[in-house]
C-alpha cells in the first residue's frame, strides 16, 4: 500500500480560494476574475506651455521635478495603465499632488489625455463628441466632488433631480428617483431645505445621494469624505460600505488617507509623482510592498486584520494524511516517524480536515482507528481568520495551525514561526 502521508495537490483547495470569499464582502470581488469595466492605457498628462519636450524628457527617464524646472511642464500623471472591475471599489491612493485629481478627471475627460487612452464598457472616449461625453459624464460616470457643488439656490431634492432632468427623464419620474436615491443615505425628510440649511456631512450626502441617482455604470468620487471632520467622516465611510452591501457599484475612490483606503477600498492603487507604484489588495500592499513609499504609508497602521490566514498559509510538502479515518492508527506510525513529523493532518477522502494527530497519540492509540487518535484540541481555523486569531491560536501550542476553507477542506497550515515573525514586524513598523 502506498504511503498516504506526502500532500496530493487535490486535497487542497486553492491558496487564494474565489468562490468563498466572493459572497463574503465586496472587499473581495478583487480576488475574482469580475469583468474590467474601465481600462486606463499609458494615460499621460503633462500640463504646461511644451509638453513634447517634456515627453522627450519623460522617455530618457528624467524625473517630473527636473522636467519642470527645464521646461515649466508638471507631468501630473505619467504613463499609467490599470484596470477597474465591475462591482469593485477601486481606491488611488497618494500624497497631495501625486496626481490623484488628475488621474480621475482624465477618467471622464474634464482633462484631456496628453497620451494613451480610457475604454469605458469596452468604447474609447477619446474620439467621442463633446455630446456623447456630456453623456458619458451624466449617465455613466458620475462624480461626487470634495467640494460637493451642490446648486446653493436649489432645493436638496432639486439637487439630485437637476442631473436627472438635463439627462432627459420626465419630471414625475425625476423626483421619483431622486426621492428614492435621498431615502438611500437617509435624508429622506429633508428634501425641501436649502444646501446651506445643512451641515457639511449631510451636503455630501446629497452630493452622493445625486450621483447615485444617476446609476452610473462608474461613481468617480474625489476625495469625496477629506472635507469632513474625522466622525462624520468615519459615519460616511460606514454608508458608502453599507450602500456596497446593498448594491455593487463600481466606484473610482480617491483618497490620501490610507486607513479610509483599506477601510473601504477592495484594491487600491498607490500613485507617486504622477506614477501608479502599485496595484493590490490591502493585504498585498501591506506584505509585498513595492518600495519604501508604499511601506511607509501603512506604518502607524494596525494591520493586523488584513493579514488571513489564507495569505499566510502554506501547503505542508508532508504530514497530510488522507485516509479512511476508520483504518488503524498504527498504520501511520512509521509512516510519520520516515517522514520525520510528529504532527500530521488528518483528512477524510474528500479532503475535509478531520483533525491533527501526534506521534504520541497515534502510538497509544495502536490498533485502535485514526479517528480515536486525533488530537482533541489541535482545531483548525478558516481561511479568513486574522493575524490576532492566528496568534492567540499559536500561543496555546507547539504545532503549525491548520488551515480549512468555507466548505470544511484542509487549505494548508501557517506555521507559528510565520505568525511570530508577522507580528514582530507589525510591531516594528
Ligand atoms: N491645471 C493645472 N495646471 C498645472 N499644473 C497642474 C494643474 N492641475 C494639477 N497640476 C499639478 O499636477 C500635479 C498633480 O496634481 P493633482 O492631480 O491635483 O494631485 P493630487 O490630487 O494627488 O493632489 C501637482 O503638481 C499639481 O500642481
Ligand atoms: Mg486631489
Amino acid at each position: 500500500m502506498t504511503p498516504n502521508l506526502t500532500l496530493a495537490p487535490d486535497t487542497l483547495s486553492t491558496a487564494h480560494p474565489s468562490k468563498d470569499t466572493l459572497s463574503v464582502s465586496s472587499r473581495d470581488v478583487g480576488a475574482t476574475a469580475a469583468a474590467e469595466i474601465l481600462q486606463v492605457k499609458n494615460l499621460s498628462k503633462i500640463f504646461g506651455p511644451k509638453p513634447e519636450r517634456a515627453v522627450e524628457m519623460m522617455r530618457q527617464g528624467i524625473g517630473r521635478n527636473e522636467i519642470f524646472e527645464v521646461t515649466g511642464n508638471m507631468v501630473a500623471v505619467d504613463d499609467v495603465s490599470l484596470s477597474v472591475r465591475a462591482g469593485e471599489i477601486f481606491v488611488v491612493m497618494g500624497l497631495s499632488g501625486s496626481g490623484k485629481s488628475t488621474l480621475v478627471r482624465l477618467l471622464n475627460r474634464l482633462i484631456e489625455p496628453t497620451s494613451g487612452s480610457v475604454i469605458l464598457d469596452g468604447r474609447d472616449i477619446a474620439p467621442m463628441s463633446t455630446v456623447e461625453l456630456r453623456e458619458v459624464r451624466r449617465k455613466k460616470m458620475a462624480m461626487v466632488f470634495q467640494s460637493f457643488a451642490l446648486l446653493p439656490n436649489r432645493t436638496v431634492l432639486d439637487n439630485i433631480a437637476y442631473g436627472l432632468e438635463v439627462s432627459g427623464q420626465k419630471k414625475a419620474q425625476r423626483y421619483d428617483t431622486a426621492r428614492a436615491a435621498l431615502q438611500r443615505v437617509g435624508l429622506g425628510s429633508y428634501e425641501k431645505l436649502l444646501p446651506s440649511e445643512l451641515s457639511g456631512g449631510m451636503q455630501q450626502r446629497v452630493g452622493l445621494a445625486r450621483a447615485l441617482a444617476v446609476n452610473p455604470a462608474v461613481l468617480l468620487m474625489d476625495e469625496a469624505f477629506s472635507a469632513l471632520d474625522p466622525l462624520i467622516r468615519f459615519e460616511m465611510q460606514n454608508e458608502l460600505l453599507r450602500l456596497q452591501k446593498e448594491e455593487q457599484r463600481t466606484i473610482v475612490f480617491i483618497s490620501h488617507d490610507i486607513e479610509e483606503a483599506i477601510k473601504i477600498g477592495g484594491r487600491i492603487g498607490i500613485m507617486k509623482d504622477g506614477r501608479l507604484i502599485q496595484v493590490g489588495t490591502p493585504a498585498e500592499l501591506i506584505q509585498t510592498p513595492a518600495d519604501e513609499y508604499v511601506r511607509d504609508f501603512f506604518r502607524n497602521v494596525d494591520v493586523s486584520r488584513f493579514l488571513k490566514a489564507s495569505s499566510l498559509m502554506q501547503k505542508p510538502s508532508k504530514g497530510v494524511i488522507s485516509c479512511d479515518t476508520g483504518t488503524s492508527a498504527s498504520r501511520y506510525l512509521t509512516e510519520m516517524i520516515d517522514a520525520s513529523v510528529d504532527c500530521a493532518y488528518v483528512c477524510d477522502e474528500d479532503g475535509r480536515f478531520v483533525g491533527c494527530v501526534t506521534l504520541e497519540r497515534l502510538h497509544k492509540a495502536g490498533d485502535r482507528s485514526v479517528r480515536d487518535a486525533l488530537h482533541p484540541d489541535l482545531h483548525a481555523v478558516q481561511t479568513e481568520a486574522d493575524l490576532h486569531e492566528l496568534a492567540s491560536v499559536a500561543l496555546n501550542r507547539e504545532y503549525d495551525v491548520p488551515v480549512v476553507d468555507g466548505d470544511g477542506k484542509f487549505a494548508g497550515v501557517v506555521s507559528c514561526r510565520t505568525i511570530l515573525k508577522q507580528v514582530l514586524e507589525r510591531r516594528a513598523a
